[in-house]
C-alpha cells in the first residue's frame, strides 16, 4: 500500500494492490476527488475534468467560470458559494455559517493515531491533510487510512476552534465523497426490529436521496451503520459495490443521493438531527472513524474485505485468533426463576457435553424476580443463591467448565436501592422519564456514573473467578438530558457513547483475560465500534434456523463471523417464531459463527443429548478454527431463493464447511444446486455429508466449483448419501470439504 503525493499536479494516490483511491488539491485549495476504483497507473486525470453551463451560482474571486457544485469533492462545507449538496461539516461561529476552508499542508504519518476517547482502526498508512478556514479561524485535520489485506479507506475529522471564543459545531460527518457512478446505483440498507434485526432492503439511488439513520442514542436493531453501494448488476461475485460502515455505537447517519450532474454524494457520520457541539477556544472535536470499502468483485468480496480489515484491524488482537467459548447460557431454558439447586443440576448435565463456558444470565442480583426491579443493585440474591456467588462459581469450575455472568451495567430500574440513592443517575427530561422494559438508562455523561460503573464491574471481576461477562442493554435513550449539560443536550448521545467507549476500555483492559461479549435485546447494537470491545455480539434474540439464516447472513455482510454468535436452543417449536426445524439444521445454521447453546440438558432425552454432543465435537473438528480464520463466501440467499447455503474456506483451502437450509418444501422440485466458491481448482476434495461424515464424493475444486452440488437428491431419506434436503420445510445439513492430503487426481 501507498500513499504518494505527486507535487507537479499536487494529487494525492491512495493504492494497494487492488484499488486507487485519487484526488487533488485545487488552487483554489479546495480537494477535488478524481477517481475511486479497480488500481491504476499514477497518470494525471485532468482529461476528466467536466464542466457544463448550468445555472449555477460561481466562485467570485476564486473562479469565474466554475460553480463550486460542479466539482466532486473531499469535504463539503456548509455555505459555501452556492454549494448545496449535503454537507459534511456545518459550523455557527457567532452566526456566520459559511465555512470556507483551504488546503494548508498535509502529512504522511509514519503511526496511524488513536482518537480521543473512541475506537478506531489499528495500523495500515495514513494521510493527514490539514484545511484552514482564515476568517473563521477552524482548523480541520482529515485523515484517510489505507491498508493492503483489506480494499477499505477509513476516514474521519478532527476540529479546532482557534478563535477566543466559543463556537458551535452543527454537523461534523466523518466522510464525504462524490462517487462518480457507471452504471445505475442502488442503496442496500439493513432495516429491522427486535428479533428480526437486519432484514436487507434494495432501493435506487436517485435525486431524492437515501438515507439511514438513529436517534436512539444505540446504533439500534432498527437500522445498522452500514449500507452498500451497488451497480444495478451487481452479484455476489460480479460487479462494483462499496460498503460504508461507521465505528460508532451512537445516533448515525448514512446518506447517498444524487446530484443535477449524475453523481452520488455519500456521506457518513454522526447524525447531524438531534446533534450540535460547542467547542471552547483550542478545543478538539474528533468524529468516529468511517469505513469505505471498494470492491471490483462484487458484494462478497467486499464482505471479505470487511472481515480482514476488522479481524487483523479492529477486533482485540488477543482474542481475534482464539478458539471462542463454547458456552451454554440459562436464559431460555429458566428466565429469572432459577435457584442455587436448579443451576447445580444445569451445570452438571454440561459435563461430557463438548460445551466448555456455562454462562449465568440475568436474574442472579437483589429481588430481580422479573425485569421490574433490581437494575443497578448489583448484589448477589441470598435468596436464590444462598452460598453465594462463589459457590456457584466453584463448583461450574470443578465440573471443568468457565463461568461467565451477565450484566447489564448501563441501566437503573426505578425500583432499585441505585435510583433511592441516586434518582438523578437515570437520564430523564424535566417533562417525562419514560421507561423502557421498567427501566432508565444511566447518564454516562456524567463522570460519578461512569466511575460507578468501573468499580462495579471490576470488583466484581476481582473478587470472583469470572472468565466471561455478557453486557446486555436492553432500552434506547429517550428525553436526553443531563444537568451537568444544561443547554448543551444535544450532545448528550454522543457524550453517553463517549461514557461508555471509556467505562468498557477502564474495564477491558484490566481484565485483559476475561472473554467479553456485547448484547442488546438480541442485536440491537451490532456494530463495529462495539466491536473494538466486544471480540463476539449476540446476533439476535430469536434462534429460530429460518430467520436466523436471514439475519447472519446479512450480519456477516460487514462484520466477520467469529463475531456473530449463534446459540442452539431446545425449543421446536421455536419460542419466539413458533416454528419447526430439527436439530441438524439448528445446528447448521449456528455452525456459520461462534457457536453456542441456551438449553437445559437435564432435561434432553438421551438421544437429543448424544446428538448434541455429537454436533459440537464436529463444529469444533471442522468449524470452530474456520470461522476464526476462513474467508466467507455466500452461495445462496434465502429471500432469493427458498435456499441458504453459506460457506468457510480455510486460508490454505484446505478445508471448507458449508451451511444449508431449506426453506418450505416443494414436492417435485425444480433442480437446486450450489456452487462451492474459493477451492484449489486442482486439487481433490472429500465431500462428506453430517456430523456422520458419509462420503458424498471425490471431486477436483473445478468440478465442485463449476458443476456444483446438487442439494435435493431425491428420494431423500431412503438415499444414504443424498443430502436430503426436500423432505420437510426448514430442514438443513452441513458438508465438509477436505483435501485429500496424498492425492493428486491426474488431468486428462
Ligand atoms: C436480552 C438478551 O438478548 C437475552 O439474551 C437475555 O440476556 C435477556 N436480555 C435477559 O434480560
Amino acid at each position: 500500500m501507498h500513499i504518494i503525493f505527486d507535487k507537479n499536479s499536487k494529487t494525492f494516490f491512495l493504492e494497494n494492490k487492488e484499488i486507487s483511491y485519487v484526488f487533488k488539491i485545487e488552487e483554489s485549495g479546495f480537494l477535488r476527488h478524481l477517481y475511486w476504483g479497480k488500481r491504476i497507473s499514477r497518470d494525471s486525470l485532468n482529461h476528466l475534468d467536466y464542466f457544463t453551463e448550468s445555472q449555477s451560482v460561481f466562485l467570485g474571486d476564486m473562479d469565474r467560470m466554475h460553480p463550486i457544485e460542479e466539482y466532486p469533492l473531499e469535504l463539503g462545507s456548509f455555505g459555501n458559494r452556492g454549494d448545496y449538496r449535503e454537507s459534511s461539516i456545518s459550523i455557527n461561529n457567532l452566526g456566520h455559517r459559511t465555512l470556507d476552508l483551504r488546503y494548508k499542508s498535509h502529512k504522511i504519518l509514519s503511526e496511524k493515531p488513536e482518537i480521543d476517547g473512541m475506537p478506531s482502526l489499528r495500523d495500515g498508512k495514513t494521510l493527514k491533510i490539514t484545511m484552514f478556514d482564515n476568517v473563521n479561524k477552524i482548523k480541520v485535520d482529515v485523515f484517510y487510512t489505507i491498508y493492503d489485506d483489506s480494499n477499505a479507506i477509513a476516514r474521519r475529522m478532527e476540529i479546532v476552534n482557534l478563535n477566543d471564543h466559543e463556537i458551535k459545531i452543527e454537523k461534523a460527518f466523518s466522510a464525504c465523497v462524490d462517487i462518480i457512478p457507471k452504471e445505475n446505483m442502488q442503496a442496500i440498507t439493513f432495516h429491522g426490529a427486535w428479533l428480526r434485526e437486519r432484514m436487507q432492503e434494495k432501493n435506487d439511488i436517485t435525486h431524492a436521496g437515501i438515507e439511514i439513520s438513529s436517534t436512539r442514542g444505540v446504533s439500534s436493531a432498527q437500522t445498522n451503520p452500514s449500507m452498500i453501494i451497488a451497480g444495478a448488476n451487481t452479484t455476489m461475485y460480479q460487479g462494483t459495490a462499496i460498503g460504508i460502515n461507521l465505528i460508532y455505537s451512537g445516533d448515525f447517519a448514512i446518506k447517498a443521493k444524487q446530484d443535477q450532474y449524475g453523481r452520488i454524494r455519500l456521506t457518513a457520520g454522526i447524525n447531524d438531527e438531534d446533534f450540535d457541539w460547542t467547542l471552547k477556544k483550542n478545543e478538539k472535536f474528533s468524529t468516529p472513524e468511517a469505513v469505505f470499502v471498494y470492491s471490483c468483485n462484487g458484494i462478497n468480496a467486499m464482505s471479505q474485505s470487511f472481515h480482514n480489515l476488522y479481524r487483523n484491524h479492529l477486533i482485540n488482537s488477543d482474542w481475534v485468533k482464539k478458539s471462542r467459548p463454547i458456552i451454554c447460557n440459562n436464559w431460555e431454558a429458566t428466565g429469572v426463576d432459577f435457584n442455587e439447586k436448579k443451576l447445580m443440576r444445569f451445570i452438571d448435565s454440561l459435563k461430557g457435553s463438548g460445551v466448555d463456558t456455562f454462562v449465568l444470565d440475568d436474574g442472579w442480583f437483589l429481588g430481580r424476580n422479573s425485569d421490574s426491579s433490581s437494575l443497578g443493585d448489583w448484589i448477589v440474591d441470598k435468596k436464590k443463591l444462598p452460598r453465594g456467588l462463589e459457590f456457584i462459581i466453584e463448583y461450574t469450575h470443578k465440573a471443568g467448565l468457565k463461568f461467565g455472568l451477565w450484566f447489564e451495567p448501563e441501566m437503573i430500574s426505578k425500583n432499585s436501592l441505585l435510583y433511592q440513592h441516586h434518582p438523578d443517575w437515570a437520564i430523564k427530561s424535566n417533562t417525562i422519564a419514560s421507561e423502557g422494559r421498567n427501566q432508565y438508562v444511566l447518564d454516562l455523561s456524567k463522570n460519578e456514573v461512569c466511575d460507578f460503573v468501573i468499580d462495579t464491574i471490576n470488583k466484581y471481576l476481582d473478587t470472583y473467578k469470572i472468565n466471561y461477562i455478557k453486557w446486555d442493554m436492553n432500552r434506547y435513550l429517550t428525553e436526553s438530558f443531563s444537568s451537568e449539560l444544561g443547554t448543551r443536550s444535544k450532545e448528550h448521545h454522543h457524550r453517553y457513547n463517549l461514557g461508555l467507549y471509556k467505562v468498557l476500555d477502564a474495564v477491558i483492559k484490566t481484565h485483559p483475560d476475561v472473554f467479553f461479549e456485547g448484547c442488546a435485546s438480541g442485536g440491537a447494537r451490532f456494530d463495529a465500534g462495539m466491536l473494538a470491545f466486544f471480540p463476539q455480539i449476540w446476533a439476535s434474540d430469536n434462534s429460530d434456523a429460518y430467520s436466523r439464516s436471514i439475519i447472519q447472513t446479512h450480519t456477516s455482510l460487514f462484520y466477520p463471523l467469529s463475531s456473530i454468535d449463534c446459540h442452539v436452543t431446545t425449543g421446536t417449536p421455536n419460542m419466539q417464531t413458533g416454528r419447526m426445524s430439527d436439530l441438524t439444521a439448528r445446528f447448521s445454521v449456528a455452525s456459520m459463527g461462534s457457536f453456542g447453546c441456551e438449553m437445559d440438558f437435564s432435561k434432553l432425552s438421551d438421544e437429543d443429548k448424544r446428538n448434541i454432543r455429537e454436533f459440537i465435537a464436529f463444529y469444533k473438528k471442522y468449524f470452530q478454527t474456520l470461522v476464526l480464520s476462513g474467508d466467507t463466501y455466500i452461495l445462496s440467499q434465502m429471500n432469493d431463493n427458498n435456499l441458504w447455503a453459506q460457506q468457510i474456506v480455510s486460508k490454505d483451502k484446505a478445508l471448507s464447511a458449508i451451511s444449508i437450509l431449506q426453506g418450505l418444501n416443494k414436492p417435485i422440485p425444480e433442480e437446486k444446486r450450489i456452487y462451492p466458491q474459493g477451492l484449489v481448482a486442482s486439487a481433490c476434495y472429500r465431500i462428506m455429508v453430517g456430523k456422520q461424515e458419509k462420503l458424498l464424493a471425490k471431486l477436483r475444486g473445478d468440478t465442485i466449483m463449476n458443476a456444483g452440488i446438487n442439494v435435493n437428491n431425491w428420494p431423500l431419506r431412503s438415499d444414504p448419501n443424498g443430502i436430503g434436503l426436500n423432505f420437510g420445510d426448514f430442514v438443513g445439513q452441513t458438508l465438509i470439504l477436505e483435501q485429500e492430503e496424498n492425492e493428486t487426481i491426474e488431468k486428462d
